[in-house]
């Protein structure tokens, strides 16, 4: 019986569910088999399709995230690392270990278990969906900096060469999950799924802010061997995530014109915000947009060759096929 304590009080704090429900449980002797598909059950009740939709959406970039911050750290990645939580995805596409100084590598390290947890998080509340097909080859992240530069860097940019371009590289992944979970937040019903969004939220953030802050230190280093800035190369992946999410304003690099920093009376801009500080949202459009780097959410490409997955990707893709 000391099995049923536990659950009935993750239970009734999740999802508020009766305590007369969580005493007739104590009181009948039941597998945990049997408790796992009651709270399976009970909390596919607890969460409406559509926070599911909205829920599921993210896991492609905590899975991007993974990924990458798994390879770069340790040369591995899910497969080796928690395969389960692959459901049987493919592997990437030419993912590497990058050269890390002792620091950098610690840090994305941890950023790596992070989003495992993220996955476990996220799968825990919802279905979820395998891994989708991701590219995280060199020569990939190279298109997204020649494109974000309007002409080919030459050597082109290496993502795993060193900790600064890592940092580069990482600049552009969990700025855009931490847009989605703003963006999906007051679309959310169950508090539930309100609070996982908020948990998820506040550590991409986190994240976002540790990287932009040691970008932030290095602004006016010149990333080698080109003859560009840290701030330069922020504010040119700003600048391209605007354009591809055809939304307007919502991604500022490092250092900005005075207007857009802080109450518009900054140049250094360690973290984005609007013009009250807030956070900006984006939509699963935009998102797909800004990820397949083809600024259309009908056309996959960029990180997922194949699409992202879920509903809500799906319903996009799917029309382009019609
Ligand atoms: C992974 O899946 C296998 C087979 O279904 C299972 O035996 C194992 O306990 C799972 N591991 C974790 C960490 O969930
Ligand atoms: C990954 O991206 C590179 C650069 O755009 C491309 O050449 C390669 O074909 C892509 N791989 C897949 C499997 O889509």
């Amino acid at each position: 019986m000391a099995a049923a304590m536990p659950f009935c009080s993750l239970a009734l704090m999740m999802l508020g569910v009766l305590s007369s429900f969580c005493t007739a449980i104590h009181s009948a002797a039941v597998s945990d088999d049997d408790l796992l598909m009651l709270e399976s059950s009970r909390r596919q009740q607890a969460i409406p399709a559509s926070d599911a939709d909205l829920l599921e959406f993210p896991l492609n970039l905590e899975y991007l995230e993974a990924e990458f911050f798994l390879w770069g750290s340790l040369g591995f990645g899910l497969d080796k690392f928690a395969p389960n939580l692959t459901m049987g995805g493919p592997s990437p596409v030419d993912a590497r270990v990058a050269r890390l100084d002792p620091f950098t590598r610690d840090v994305i390290y941890q950023f790596a278990l992070q989003e495992i947890g993220h996955l476990r998080a996220i799968k825990s509340t919802v279905k979820g969906f395998p891994r989708p097909l991701l590219n995280l080859s060199a020569a990939h992240f190279a298109g997204v900096m020649n494109d974000a530069f309007g002409r080919p860097l030459e050597p082109p940019f290496d993502p795993y060469a060193s900790g600064l371009n890592f940092l580069l590289a990482s600049y552009l992944i969990p700025y855009v999950g931490l847009t989605g979970y703003v963006g999906a937040n007051p679309e959310l019903q169950s508090p539930t799924s309100k609070h996982l969004v908020a948990g998820l939220l506040a550590v991409e953030s986190g994240q976002d802010a540790v990287i932009r802050a040691l970008l932030y230190r290095r602004a006016a280093v010149m990333v080698a061997p080109y003859r560009i800035t840290v701030a330069e190369f922020t504010s040119r992946i700003s600048e391209l995530r605007n354009q591809l999410g055809k939304s307007g304003l919502k991604d500022e690099g490092l250092v900005v014109r005075q207007v857009r920093g802080a109450e518009g009376r900054s140049r250094g801009n360690v973290l984005a915000g609007d013009e009250f500080s807030l956070g900006y949202a984006r939509t699963p459009q935009e998102i797909l947009r800004i990820v397949y780097a083809t600024g259309d959410e009908r056309v996959a490409g960029g990180f997922y060759p194949n699409g992202a997955k879920g509903r809500i990707a799906a319903s996009y893709l799917q029309k382009s096929i019609t």
